[in-house]
């Protein structure tokens, strides 16, 4: 929540809950997918960045795709208008998300061969970069957790110098992860997206 959300609730806290209450009676009938694609235009209809970022990344996190999302900004054009949904390409462009790219857009996800598990160090994370994405890697015996580069928060693309010891923080707003397990233990809420994996004739591979 904003510290302008967090302000009002302590200034006025009756009013803020009545605000509240009614944005969670107000989407009972929509299915989540729904819910969010509709929050996503709301935030591209004022034009708040960080707000279309974060509802963006939801609506990404509870499945929709990015065909929906890009449906749902063109479909909102009577009420954007075209300068809106420029506005709303050009940040998504900026956040450079890889299923956002136009060669990726209708593609099938599959087995992605990332290294040679012998070159992975025990309990080391290592930084990859495949097709477009980057990944850390992080190895303990012959467990394997490989985890998207992508923050959760906003999904800003995590670089491999933020990793200090056993910690992953995020550049943009600090949220902080435990390597080992993917949770978030400052700031935030949410733990790293990781992918599928195997190890196939000692060859690790990642599903996305
Ligand atoms: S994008 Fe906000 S903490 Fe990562």
């Amino acid at each position: 929540m904003s510290d302008a959300m967090n302000y009002l609730l302590q200034a006025r806290p009756e009013a803020m809950k009545a605000y509240f209450t009614f944005l969670k009676k107000s989407d009972s009938h929509l299915d989540i997918r729904t819910r969010d694609l509709i929050s996503v235009i709301t935030k591209v209809a004022v034009q708040t960045e960080g707000g279309f970022r974060q509802y963006l990344t939801r609506a990404l996190r509870n499945g929709a795709t990015p065909n929906e999302v890009i449906d749902a900004l063109m479909m909102a054009f009577p009420v954007l208008g075209l300068a809106k949904i420029i506005w709303a390409t050009d940040i998504l462009l900026a956040m450079d998300i890889p299923e956002f790219r136009p060669e990726n857009l209708d593609a099938e996800a599959f087995w992605h061969d990332i290294v040679s598990l012998d070159e992975i160090p025990q309990e080391e994370t290592q930084y990859y970069q495949n097709e477009g994405r980057h990944l850390f890697i992080y190895r303990k015996g012959d467990e394997l957790n490989v985890y998207d580069s992508r923050c959760p928060h906003q999904v800003t693309d995590i670089p491999h110098l933020s990793l200090e010891g056993k910690i992953l923080t995020c550049p943009k707003h600090e949220w902080a992860f435990n390597i080992e397990t993917g949770e978030c233990t400052a700031k935030g809420n949410r733990p790293l997206r990781q992918f599928d994996h195997k190890v196939e004739n000692g060859r690790v591979l990642a599903y996305w």
